[in-house]
């Protein structure tokens, strides 16, 4: 039988660090406000210019080398973002153009903080019927270009901040790899997270007046997000654990969507988890929404935590909203 495998990962964050305080001179924050309330210390933002393909390539250029292969092995690019460079076309084909990638087929997603395990379903579903051996999965953002960084925006503008993962899925025969992906989705939430514009039932899609009442600014409704994250994590969490017959004492890892630290610390709570078993690095990039996930991952990989043979899980809650979960035995 064949499996799909992480064979490789990689990732990327911009180089320049937003503080805190950083923040607080911009808007009516605090560092205290921000730790308590997220766990948040800093994040980093792209300079002048820099898009989402533009981090994604590092991620991928890592991931790919990690897999000891080249961008001709590539059977398909999966590009998880809900920021994507323009509104049309897809970042995955401007990735394919700028990494030389031959002609293959190249598939935006936009789930938003679930992209990456939504893309891992794809991806998965691909290599099990034996059309690819490998594909490309990448989790991709720059949020900070969208943020309201004044008073008015402050719930917002602290929480989120840019980079990307990348893994490389790839078919063994082996009796390992992703195990099961469970995906679902309650869109009468859409407007508890949202950007309003540009949108295609108003035309023009966005207009001065839209950008003077701030309509293109990243929106949510934080109480209304966090009571339906502590509940659809560890539900999406013990879904993946049952759907293998296992319990949570046989999960060595669980990568979480970076969405808040006290929202991690409810879901170890709820599970009765370790935290050392949650992986966490919202402290030093905030919440990266679809590349959260592929940043733990290759920050797990490449430190060692994640051994072969382990089990680890993936979950992920966000706009939409959405929700997704996956186990991997590595
Ligand atoms: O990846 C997508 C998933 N997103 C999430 O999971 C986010 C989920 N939500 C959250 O993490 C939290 O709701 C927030 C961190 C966004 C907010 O924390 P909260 O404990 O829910 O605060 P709140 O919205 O209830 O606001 C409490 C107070 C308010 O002031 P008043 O009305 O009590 O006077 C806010 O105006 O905190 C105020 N506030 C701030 N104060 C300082 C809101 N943002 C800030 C800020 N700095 N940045």
């Amino acid at each position: 039988m064949t499996r799909a495998y992480v064979s490789g990962t990689g990732y990327y964050v911009p180089e320049r660090v937003v503080t805190n305080d950083d923040l607080a001179a911009l808007m009516d924050t605090s560092d205290e406000w921000i730790t308590e309330r997220t766990g948040i210390k800093e994040r980093r933002y792209v300079a002048d210019g820099v898009g989402t393909t533009d981090v994604a390539i590092p991620a991928a250029e890592q991931a790919l080398e990690a897999a000891s292969l080249t961008v001709q092995d590539i059977d398909l690019i999966i590009f998880a973002t809900s920021t994507p460079d323009y509104m049309a076309p897809g970042s995955g084909c401007l990735l394919q153009d700028r990494m030389g990638f031959p002609e293959i087929g190249a598939l935006d997603i936009r789930v938003q903080c679930s992209g990456f395990v939504y893309g891992l379903s794809i991806a998965d579903q691909y290599i099990r019927a034996g059309t690819f051996r490998h594909i490309l999965l990448v989790g991709a953002e720059v949020q900070s270009t969208g943020l309201d960084l004044s008073d008015a925006g402050r719930d917002v503008g602290v929480i989120f901040g840019d980079g990307a993962g990348a893994a490389v899925i790839s078919a063994t025969e082996e009796e390992r790899g992703v195990l099961s992906t469970h995906l679902h989705s309650e869109g009468k939430h859409a407007k508890e997270l949202w950007s309003e514009v540009p949108a295609s039932g108003r035309n023009p899609r966005i207009s001065v007046e839209d950008v003077n009442e701030g309509r293109h600014w990243l929106k949510m409704n934080g109480r209304e997000v966090f009571r339906h994250a502590v509940t659809r994590f560890p539900e999406s969490i013990m879904e993946a654990i049952t759907a293998n017959g296992m319990t949570a004492k046989d999960v060595k890892l669980i990568i979480p969507h970076q969405a808040n630290l006290r929202i991690t610390m409810e879901v170890a709570r709820r599970l009765k988890v370790p935290l050392e078993r949650i992986h966490s690095n919202i402290d030093r990039y905030g919440n990266t929404t679809a590349a959260s996930i592929p940043i733990c991952l290759a920050e797990a990989v490449s430190d060692g935590t994640i051994q072969a043979g382990d089990h680890v899980v993936l979950v992920a809650f966000g706009s939409g909203f959405t929700w997704a979960s996956a186990m991997i035995k590595w």
